[in-house]
């Protein structure tokens, strides 16, 4: 479709536009959108200040969570609202309780619905989509849309109507200039895309960027069981869409994609997909950034790893009562976390090598143990009996050992405030023993401890309950890997495991993402920017974009099992592998690793991947407006800091496969010089990391001895030879 260039008569205000963005995800949490919009308010809130807001659906379970109601700033804000709340639309407008407190629109599509049946007709006759009666996601991604496009009809109309009439100051924009400042509507996915198309189709003055950050027929058609990465240019798209169900979804994603100025995704991977998919070559991609929170004291992250960590071995002391035979200062935590998508996710893939890693630790005799979380959402009924009972009768012999504590301090403080030693055989009086005894008896049980914490809605249909059931992965005391299946997001008021996600994944050793179909993949950036080593894969945007970053990933602690070359069987051994290996690392090891992987937070700052979306509005705008642009950029140069830079960096070529083996240089890799090894990396790795064991091995007790001079120890391996291992050291926070 050709550009949709705006010919109005009065010339708009490229140099300082306006900008909405619309996600069903704003201030409604779902997935990876939210934390796209979440984390990026500070920078966009940075560069386009009250010029900026965001629109989604009101969410009144949410919204009065995270949103500050207030009076719209600007007449024609205050007016396109007030029109459509007389027709009977609810909304809500206000401040988004994030940082950056952008200012958020949130529409009420159960308000909407009366409307629903004319506009699904409209749908179909100026878009050709049609809609069933009975999918409700659909239906309300149409009255979502028609409520989008009726807002910004309004709001455009009226600050036309504005512009004439009143100073340009009356707008939300402070713009000196009295000339209309142009609007830019960036969309995010499917859900948000009726809107755009009805912008076109209604020859509304707007620049539209489209992103998306999956295909719904890359979704569906490898969560079943296809070759999907072989095959993806020879999908019959319509008659596939048709077998799943989906072809009244599909034509929106494909008609918004179609519609927009500019189209996006979020990887070079998902960029390819779309081409096949939804056949229109995206125009550049915007990686996800993350907003990235220094720490004043360089070994902050490190002290919250320490201190998260001893919640969880609160919660597993409860969770394996009665069969807590492990050292808990030799046990590692692995999780995996996010929507439940079986195979999409790989956690089959998870299972499987947590099985044969099982196997390994247990044939060397391994003094370690793995607990591995699944924090996945599905259907449930509540926590079990069981899993509460263990934290129930954990907690009651805390309170009692506590008390009996109390009491023997009394003891001992009267009989040396008498001048004696108090009997160590009477310490503790009978009374004391008895209920010491209860408590230990209250231990006990005859079943294993539990694998999932909750009352499936269908146990024997989970897929992750079944997989388990068949790589009998049970708890056993003789297990090394221990499995807790947590099907339920983590929040701090749970009264299991009562921690919010972040201070649940610091308190990790090891995130394990092995996805099949990831288009980016926060979960592991998050791991990274909190000094998180995770394992992800060559078939996720996040994995793909590190590997092109950095010249060896492993040494930061990014681990990327390569899913796009290797057989499955091969696919799950490098994955048991890399685990085993971690199991292997010494304390000190893990945390000079930790140390690396938190040092690449900035290659993940919104500060620097946001450039890529200053760029796709800018090439918006000039899409829509090209002679304007010109002569802007005649009269201030083609890349005035101004507005923005004249190219997307990140730029997509079609013609090169990302997929393909010989393909290396993708096409950002041009711009910039990978993150090298970092310095401390042994040149010959088995002889230095055997002499870098023991010697690292010497420093972390000489950490945890305060006694030792580790200066002194630091000039004796200098002295030695082992310049290395000393150089690595890095010195404890006192
Ligand atoms: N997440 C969360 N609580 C949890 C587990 C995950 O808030 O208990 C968040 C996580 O922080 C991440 C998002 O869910 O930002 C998942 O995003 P991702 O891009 O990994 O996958 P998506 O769900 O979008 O496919
Ligand atoms: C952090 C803390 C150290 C602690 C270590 C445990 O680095 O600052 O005091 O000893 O974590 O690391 P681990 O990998 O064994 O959990
Ligand atoms: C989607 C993708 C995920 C991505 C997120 C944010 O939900 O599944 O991989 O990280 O969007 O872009």
């Amino acid at each position: 479709m050709a550009p949709n260039v705006d010919t109005s008569v009065a010339d708009p205000d490229i140099t300082r536009p306006l900008l909405f963005e619309i996600a069903w995800e704003v201030a409604n949490k779902v997935g990876g959108i939210y934390t796209v919009i979440k984390s990026k308010a500070p920078v966009t809130c940075a560069e386009y200040g009250d010029r900026y807001c965001l629109i989604g659906p009101l969410s009144y379970k949410t919204a009065p969570l995270e949103v500050e109601e207030i009076a719209p700033p600007s007449p024609a804000l205050r007016m396109a609202i007030d029109n459509m709340r007389s027709a009977g639309i609810k909304i809500l407008f206000g401040r988004w309780l994030v940082e950056g407190s952008p200012y958020v629109l949130l529409l009420d599509v159960g308000s909407g619905f009366g409307r629903m049946n004319e506009w699904k007709a409209d749908l179909w006759n100026v878009a050709g989509v049609p809609s069933p009666p009975d999918d409700h996601e659909t239906n309300q991604a149409i009255v979502f849309g028609y409520l989008v496009s009726w807002f910004l009809g309004e709001f455009v109309a009226l600050q036309d109507r504005n512009v004439q009439s009143r100073p340009a100051s009356d707008l939300i924009d402070d713009a000196v200039s009295a000339r209309r400042p142009v609007v830019i509507a960036h969309f995010h996915e499917w859900l948000a895309g009726v809107a755009l198309v009805l912008l076109r189709k209604r020859d509304i003055n707007v620049c539209t960027v489209f992103t998306t950050h999956a295909t719904l027929l890359g979704r569906y058609l490898c969560a079943g069981d296809v070759d999907f990465y072989n095959n993806l240019k020879f999908f019959d798209v319509d008659a596939e869409a048709g077998k799943r169900g989906i072809y009244h979804r599909y034509c929106i994603e494909r008609a918004a994609a179609h519609c927009a100025d500019v189209f996006t995704t979020v990887s070079h991977i998902t960029a390819y997909e779309a081409e096949w998919l939804l056949k229109r070559k995206p125009d550049g991609v915007l990686p996800n950034g993350l907003n990235v929170v220094k720490f004043s004291a360089i070994h902050e992250f490190q002290n919250r790893h320490a201190t998260s960590k001893e919640k969880i071995h609160e919660f597993v002391r409860g969770h394996f009562y009665g069969h807590y035979n492990f050292n808990l200062d030799n046990t590692l935590y692995f999780f995996t976390a996010g929507r439940y998508e079986f195979r999409n996710k790989g956690v089959d893939m998870f299972i499987e090598s947590l099985a044969r890693l099982n196997a390994r630790l247990k044939a060397i005799n391994s003094d370690v143990t793995v607990v591995a979380f699944i924090i996945m959402p599905a259907q449930t009924h509540s926590f079990t009996v069981e899993a509460l009972k263990g934290q129930a009768v954990m907690k009651q012999l805390r309170e009692t050992v506590s008390e009996i504590q109390h009491a023997i301090g009394k003891r001992i403080f009267e009989s040396a405030a008498k001048g004696d030693l108090p009997d160590p055989k009477t310490i503790l009086d009978e009374e004391e023993l008895v209920l010491l005894k209860r408590r230990i008896f209250a231990l006990r049980r005859d079943t294993l401890p539990p694998i999932v914490t909750h009352n499936m809605a269908d146990d024997a249909a989970d897929p992750i309950l079944n997989h388990i059931r068949q790589v009998q992965l049970f708890n056993f005391a003789s297990d090394r890997v221990k499995v807790i299946f947590h099907p339920e997001f983590l929040n701090s008021n749970n009264p299991l495991l009562g921690m919010d996600y972040e201070e649940f994944v610091r308190g990790c050793h090891l995130g394990v993402f092995p996805s099949y179909y990831e288009p980016w993949g926060y979960t592991p950036a998050e791991c990274t920017v909190m000094g998180v080593p995770s394992i992800t894969t060559n078939l996720s945007g996040f994995g793909c974009f590190m590997s092109e970053m950095i010249s060896v990933p492993s040494d930061y602690g990014i681990y990327i099992v390569d899913r796009r070359l290797k057989s499955v069987e091969e696919s799950v051994n490098q994955l048991a592998d890399d685990m085993f290996e971690f199991c292997k690392k010494s304390r000190r090891q893990r945390i000079n690793q930790r140390n690396r992987t938190e040092r690449l937070s900035d290659v993940l700052d919104w500060k620097r991947m946001g450039q890529e979306y200053v760029k796709a509005r800018w090439v918006a705008i000039r899409r829509k407006y090209p002679a304007l642009v010109e002569k802007h950029e005649e009269e201030f140069g083609g890349d005035s800091d101004e507005i923005g830079h004249s190219d997307m960096q990140y730029g997509y070529e079609s013609d090169a496969n990302p997929l393909s083996a010989q393909r290396e240089d993708l096409s950002s890799l041009r711009f910039h010089q990978k993150v090298p090894r970092p310095p401390s990396v042994p040149g010959s790795p088995r002889l230095r990391e055997e002499v870098e064991d023991d010697a690292t091995a010497h420093l972390f007790a000489a950490e945890e001895d305060k006694d030792v001079n580790v200066a002194v120890l630091m000039s004796e391996l200098k002295a030695l030879g082992l310049r290395g291992a000393a150089d690595n050291y890095e010195p404890p926070v006192v």
